[in-house]
């Protein structure tokens, strides 16, 4: 195919070596022989509205939520910026505000304190514990707003592990007999979701049962299924006081060079009971995504982790790229991945900015 620009005013071509400019030929007649040319369906933002692929809504966003004992408190996470944990009283007053910007679910993580943390985790499963009050509270004062709670052991452990520690070790079975009691009692206090985020081997199983002995029939799970072995998670162990005490999650959470065995983890949970099945991080993990999505006609959840987060902030306080613009994209990439659901802490600003 020749190219066949013809330049509208006939200027007299000038000796050049630019390999383009040397080829157009002067004589041929305007826009001839160029039948593709997909810059037509990005001529306006109307046309390009009416052919985009993706349409990132309010409505694909969960916030994670911390909350804490305590009443009119609100503390700032220095490493995530307008982040904060909440006292009960104050969590409601921004689970409301989450609410009206169309954001249909919040995704609930606990600061414990100390005293109460052993290497069993045995306040994970206290019907009388801080989560559970938050989730009566919340489904009392916004029944509408899906609850999603975090079934792990870490922000209960003296360890700063996901499961019970035994001479170095962390125990799968034992531990995911823990977590089915937790998802449990986060069910009868009203939870509409579970969401299990160890990476214990059949821990999806061991909940669902539960669960359903119960009757919890239609409390629904979602789970942390391809959950990697992340550096990203730093901020958010700061947020919780979570970090693990001694060495790190590579013996239960997965290896950052594996996409197989994402698909393995995935099929297992499905087959255990899964409802939502999630990938995290998000961002550097989107062939996961993409690849899961390809597997499975259940819903896709996303995690645009706390150091995903931190590193948008962070640039953009230091005025180096457009946070909105950047935020807006970085979302938007997840979704064409094949997220259905996103878990981020932009969420609030994402719908702020998506309003139209
Ligand atoms: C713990 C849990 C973690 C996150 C969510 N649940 C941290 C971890 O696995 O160490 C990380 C979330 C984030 O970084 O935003 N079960």
């Amino acid at each position: 195919m020749s190219s066949t620009f013809t330049p509208s005013t006939s200027v007299p071509l000038q000796a050049t070596t630019d390999a383009a400019e040397a080829t157009v030929a002067p004589s041929a007649p305007a826009g001839g022989g160029q039948v593709h040319r997909p810059r037509r369906l990005r001529r306006t933002g109307t046309l390009r509205r009416m052919v985009r692929e993706t349409v990132l809504t309010a409505a694909d966003l969960i916030y994670p939520l911390f909350v804490m004992e305590g009443e009119g408190q609100k503390e700032a996470v220095p490493s995530m910026p307008n982040c904060f944990r909440y006292s009960l009283d104050l969590l409601l007053e921004e689970a409301k505000a989450v609410w009206e910007l169309g954001i249909g679910a919040i995704a609930l993580f606990p600061l414990i304190s100390h005293h109460l943390k052993d290497n069993a985790g045995t306040e994970s499963y206290n019907p009388e514990g801080l989560i559970p009050r938050a989730v009566r509270a919340l489904k009392q004062a916004l029944p509408d707003l899906l609850v999603i709670t975090d079934v792990a052991l870490d922000p209960y452990s003296s360890e700063g592990h996901d499961g019970i520690v035994q001479n170095g070790q962390i125990l799968n079975d034992e531990t995911a007999a823990v977590l089915a009691k937790q998802a449990l009692v986060q069910a009868e206090a009203g939870a509409d979701f579970v969401a299990p985020s160890d990476m214990m081997d059949g821990r999806v199983r061991e909940i669902r049962q539960a669960l359903d002995a119960e009757g919890w029939i239609n409390v629904g799970i979602l789970a942390y299924s391809a959950k990697y072995a992340s550096a990203y998670y730093g901020p958010f162990r700061d947020a919780l006081d979570s970090a693990p005490k001694f060495g790190d999650k590579k013996t239960y959470q997965m290896d950052a060079a594996n996409a197989r065995e994402a698909i393995k983890e995935v099929e297992l949970d499905i087959k255990e009971g899964a409802d939502i099945v999630m990938v995290k991080p998000a961002l550097a993990y989107l062939d996961v995504i993409c690849r899961i999505k390809q597997h499975t006609n259940l819903p896709v959840a996303a995690y645009n982790v706390s150091g995903e987060y931190a590193m948008v902030k962070a640039a953009a306080q230091q005025g180096w790229i457009d946070e909105k613009a950047v935020m807006l994209e970085t979302l938007t990439s997840m979704k064409r991945a094949g997220a259905d659901l996103i878990l981020t802490y932009f969420a609030k600003d994402a719908a702020l900015a998506l309003r139209p």
